[in-house]
């Protein structure tokens, strides 16, 4: 035993390097530590919980569910067709802290996320599972259990339940997991109340998702859907799909040489990262996110291509309105070591062997991380002068293949409240090529020159999207005004009677 005073501190500290152990106590933790896991969720990141875990048995479709009684929400479903579990396995899984092994391509890791997630949001979590030629079972825990007793449910009604549950009666295998008591559920018995509360909590969560599992989803290998059914009179929803929504999806760079790999050395590996440049003023969803774009510039940590934490410079660089186009994707599925994660795997911390690498980190040419900063500056300072003044349009509508209406969309501000121009087909009965409906917000074409200008491609309503993008360019704005004075009138004559002479040549020809 080794013992040093500081008498010069202004407090006295005895120091005991190594404290010698004389008995031991089991000292079961307080059930009531269960109401404190999970507090930094929100119902978004605990849905990401479950769906992660959906993910890692292998599904392929998986269903968000809203189950009302008498139009009042009343408990959540998260239904997967993945392998289900055995009655030892499920045992483990409502098991709080228990790890199994997980292979490389896994999403979970602390062996927390089903509990901690779901009693983040509900007092009542319910697990059926089915695996392939296995019966139903099924465990329930209260978040107020006084003692960790799991209820073990009748297997009948969990085999009824399992075997009604739309993706788990195609495959034969899977799980549902209920939440009951949901705490942020509203109580009101006013529908419209109701009503507001799930749509936008379903567009909320499919937002997140739809970020979250872009890589996954866009693979294809997954769907997820989500839908609201009320119970009482069995009617449900329509469901709506998760769509990906990539934070790096842009048509076209905003800087040449971008995307570019820069290498961070650590601890003898390199770490790959792919900066890329946004184009600016784009008005993506995947750029805007939801929210500004501003924020969320930085580092987008992916493992397993999950994506982990939207943004953040982590100390690598200062946030700023300039470096908005900047983004940086960086895989560290085979370099896990090299980040704390949140248990709620909604937020990364680097480690600082990691942070150092990343600001000196160099792609092959040469670039450095500072250069690709500055660079990303100087494209959002150009594209601020060369953009600025670009209109306001109105939105591009049906009739307009819709690669090119997200061209416009990311391309062009959008005027709010406006309904959108349709281009469209009709027989006029004269040899214009088209003629303006305002009123109906139409652009209606000729269709004498239809098979013309489709030549041997089949007629549809998303036909000639060529020729309909330089149509939306040349006439949005005779839409968007509420007068059309004469200067537009003119220029309406003039393009119809060079279109009409060139449809007439392509028709002659
Ligand atoms: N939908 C599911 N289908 C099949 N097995 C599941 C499902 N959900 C959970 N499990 C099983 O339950 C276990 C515990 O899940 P839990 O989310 O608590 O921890 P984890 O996924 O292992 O780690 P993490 O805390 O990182 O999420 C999982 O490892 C898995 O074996
Ligand atoms: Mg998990």
């Amino acid at each position: 035993m080794q013992a040093q005073r500081w008498s010069e501190a202004t407090y006295e500290v005895t120091w005991i390097t190594d404290l010698d152990a004389v008995d031991h106590r089991v000292l079961p933790p307080d059930p009531d530590v269960l109401t404190a896991i999970g507090l930094s969720h929100d119902l978004n990141s605990a849905i990401a919980d479950l769906v992660d875990n959906s993910v890692d048995a292998g599904a392929t479709s998986i269903l968000i569910r809203f189950v009302l009684v008498d139009g009042k929400p009343r408990s959540l479903l998260v239904v997967d067709d993945g392998r289900g579990m055995s009655d030892s396995q499920l045992d483990q899984a409502m098991t709080i802290g228990r790890r199994r092994s997980y292979e490389g391509s896994d999403l979970g890791h602390f062996g927390m996320g089903l509990k901690s997630a779901s009693f983040s949001q509900a007092d009542i979590l319910t697990v059926l599972t089915r695996a392939a030629e296995a019966p139903g079972i099924g465990r329930r825990w209260s978040r107020h259990t006084r003692d960790f007793i799991c209820d073990v449910i009748d297997s009948g009604q969990a085999e009824q339940a399992l075997a009604s549950a739309g993706p788990i009666a195609n495959s034969g295998h899977g799980t549902i997991v209920r939440w009951d008591d949901v705490r942020e559920f509203p109580t009101s018995d006013n529908p419209a109340v109701v009503d507001d509360y799930i749509s936008r909590t379903t567009q909320q969560i499919r937002a997140h998702l739809g970020t979250t599992l872009h890589a996954l989803l866009e693979q294809g290998k997954v769907t997820v859907t989500i839908d609201a059914a009320d119970v009482t009179d069995g009617s449900a929803g329509a469901p709506q799909t998760v769509e990906a929504i990539d934070p790096f999806g842009y048509r076209r760079s905003g800087a040449r040489g971008y995307p570019k790999t820069l290498w961070a050395e650590v601890d003898h590996r390199r770490i790959a990262l792919e900066c890329h440049i946004w184009p600016a003023r784009s008005e993506a969803l995947g750029f805007r996110l939801g929210g500004a774009a501003e924020q969320y510039q930085g580092l987008y940590f992916y493992r397993n291509r999950r994506l982990l934490e939207i943004g953040g410079w982590k100390s690598t660089a200062i946030p700023h309105r300039r470096l908005q186009l900047a983004r940086v994707a960086i895989d560290v599925s085979e370099n896990i070591d090299l980040i704390n994660m949140n248990m709620e795997k909604s937020a990364v911390q680097p480690k600082p062997s990691l942070l150092r690498g990343i600001e000196k980190a160099q792609a092959e040419d040469g670039t450095s991380f500072s250069d690709y900063l500055r660079d990303a500056e100087s494209a959002y300072k150009l594209g601020n002068t060369r953009n600025t003044g670009r209109p306001q349009v109105v939105p591009p509508g049906p009739g307009i293949a819709p690669e090119v209406k997200r061209a416009i969309l990311e391309e062009l501000p959008i005027l709010g409240g406006r309904e959108p121009v349709a281009i469209r087909w009709k027989r006029l009965d004269n040899t214009d090529f088209f003629e303006v409906d305002r009123r109906a917000a139409t652009l209606w074409l000729n269709s004498r020159y239809r098979a013309t200008v489709n030549g041997d491609r089949r007629s549809s309503l998303n036909d000639s999207p060529l020729l309909k993008a330089a149509l939306y360019l040349l006439l949005e704005d005779i839409f968007r005004g509420t007068a059309f004075g004469p200067r537009d009138k003119d220029n309406v004559e003039l393009w119809q009677a060079v279109l009409s002479a060139a449809a007439q040549a392509e028709a002659d020809h």
